[in-house]
């Protein structure tokens, strides 16, 4: 790597000149240029210029055991010298995924015991939707192939991903969603709630918008339902406790399969492997990706509950779907790498029983009393702060998400990084935090505050 001999400038002059970004304004980003950020440690990012700013989003959602791990490196090394790459086509396979596909039938819920791999959380939603459909079609139902989903569910960016995500500006540069996924309200208390309507009730009516698109449609046309446990991307989202036991029981009621989103919420994030552990529910195939590998490889899993899979075993027939990367050997070893650290170093319990509860506790006290903020809210190490211009009714600033981003700003020059999604900052930092760094977190955020609370009186 040479990247050392180009300045900032440089680099940026190239990185605009060349390079296309995700969910990115080109316009706006080649006015201002992009933060190069060019090496990470423990819980800390650097950009060109050594700053060093702590991390509150993990990378992406992904880096659960923190940055500069030489045991992945080093497991990537030995495998790419042993085997760099072969297929799992054509009746082969290579031994780190077999190995890594054990490891996840013996963390994911009893029930669960198949995997299927690809290298992104959208390709696994792909490949989700493709293998419940291919399901019914094989139990002689054919018809039964609608999915429901939710408004401001995010499941990823290829065309069946997006299809199934419930993101308006997504589906409106889609040309055409993939037919047969309708979108149902979202489980969101703060903004969604009744006047007067309790936490639980409010589950339970969000809960019934499942069960009414399956009478819309008729349960005999209804395949599956597909959610986050906790929608992130639209705004670490925590659905009401009654929510996903009634969801649960719905579904059961009618036959309609239930495929959750662990994208974000898998490997430890929630205090459990799986959010579907710490929430109770049991659901038919889980997505994950992300954290499987901590970000240091790109790799999703689908994992497969016994019902599909034995049909899908039992019924034969090729299932006509895979990737040239699914179950590659190199991010394989890496997983398996990345689940003994995370094992070896008791994060999952820690998350539970340690930072869980003390970053909802500092969330609390810290920075739900100033002005901005409307409500803070956390399960395990994944929180929101919703932002707003007036605490008691709710309302926000104009345009819509300006203020956060404001925030979001303040908080990177105070070295905090976080996301600001609509109107809503959200948390989702390495499970490695400690109390200190959950303390220093909340240090630099409540000084962000304040300055962003400066900026907006200006205005
Ligand atoms: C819940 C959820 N599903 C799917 C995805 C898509 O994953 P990827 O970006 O790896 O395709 C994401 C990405 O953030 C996600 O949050």
């Amino acid at each position: 790597m040479t990247y050392q001999n180009y300045s900032l400038k440089q680099l940026q002059q190239i990185d605009a000149a060349h390079h296309l970004h995700p969910f990115t304004d080109h316009k706006e980003l080649r006015e201002a240029g992009s933060r190069i950020i060019t090496r990470a440690n423990g819980p800390f990012i650097y950009d060109s210029e050594g700053t060093e700013i702590l991390d509150g989003m993990a990378g992406l959602w992904c880096v659960n055991i923190g940055y500069g791990r030489d045991e992945l490196a080093e497991a990537a090394y030995a495998q790419m010298k042993e085997l760099p790459y072969y297929n799992s086509f054509f009746k082969c396979s290579t031994p780190t995924p077999v190995l890594l596909s054990k490891k996840l039938a013996e963390i994911a819920p009893k029930h669960i015991n198949q995997v299927f791999y690809g290298s992104s959380g959208s390709e696994a939603n792909d490949t989700a939707l493709r293998l419940v459909r291919h399901y019914w079609v094989l139990e002689g139902k054919p018809e039964k192939n609608r999915i429901i989903s939710r408004k401001m569910a995010y499941h990823g960016s290829t065309v069946a991903a997006t299809s199934l995500g419930g993101m308006d500006a997504m589906h409106k540069q889609l040309g055409g969603a993939v037919p047969n996924i309708v979108h149902v309200m979202m489980p969101y208390a703060y903004e969604l709630a009744l006047p007067g309507e309790s936490d639980h009730d409010f589950g339970l009516r969000a809960a019934k918008a499942v069960e009414d698109a399956i009478l819309e449609a008729g349960a005999d046309k209804v395949a599956a339902f597909i959610g986050e446990p906790v929608m992130g991307a639209g705004g670490v989202k925590i659905p009401p406790v009654s929510y996903w036991p009634e969801v649960q029981r719905i579904c059961r009621k009618y036959d309609v399969l239930l495929m959750l989103d662990e994208v974000i919420t898998g490997y430890g994030r929630t205090g459990e492997w799986f959010a579907s552990q710490t929430l109770g529910i049991e659901p038919d195939t889980i997505t994950t990706a992300k954290a499987l590998t901590s970000g240091y490889q790109p790799l999703s899993a689908l994992l497969v509950g016994d019902r599909i899979a034995a049909t899908l075993v039992g019924k034969g027939g090729e299932f006509n779907h895979g990737y040239t990367y699914s179950g590659h050997p190199v991010a394989c070893a890496v997983a398996l790498k990345n689940l003994e650290i995370i094992e070896r170093e008791g994060l999952v319990d820690r998350v539970r029983n340690d930072t869980g509860p003390y970053f909802a506790k500092a969330l609390q006290e810290r920075i739900a009393g100033h002005d901005l903020v409307g409500e803070v809210r956390s399960i395990g190490l994944m929180g929101a702060i919703e932002i707003v211009k007036d605490k008691a009714t709710k309302e926000r600033f104009l345009p819509s998400g300006s203020a956060a981003v404001t925030l979001r700003d303040h908080a990177i020059a105070q070295g905090m990084m976080l996301r600001a999604t609509g109107d809503t900052m959200i948390l989702s930092p390495p499970l490695i935090w400690t109390r200190d760094t959950i303390d220093m977190a909340c240090e630099r955020i409540s000084k962000a505050l304040d300055l962003a609370q400066a900026d907006l009186r200006k205005r």
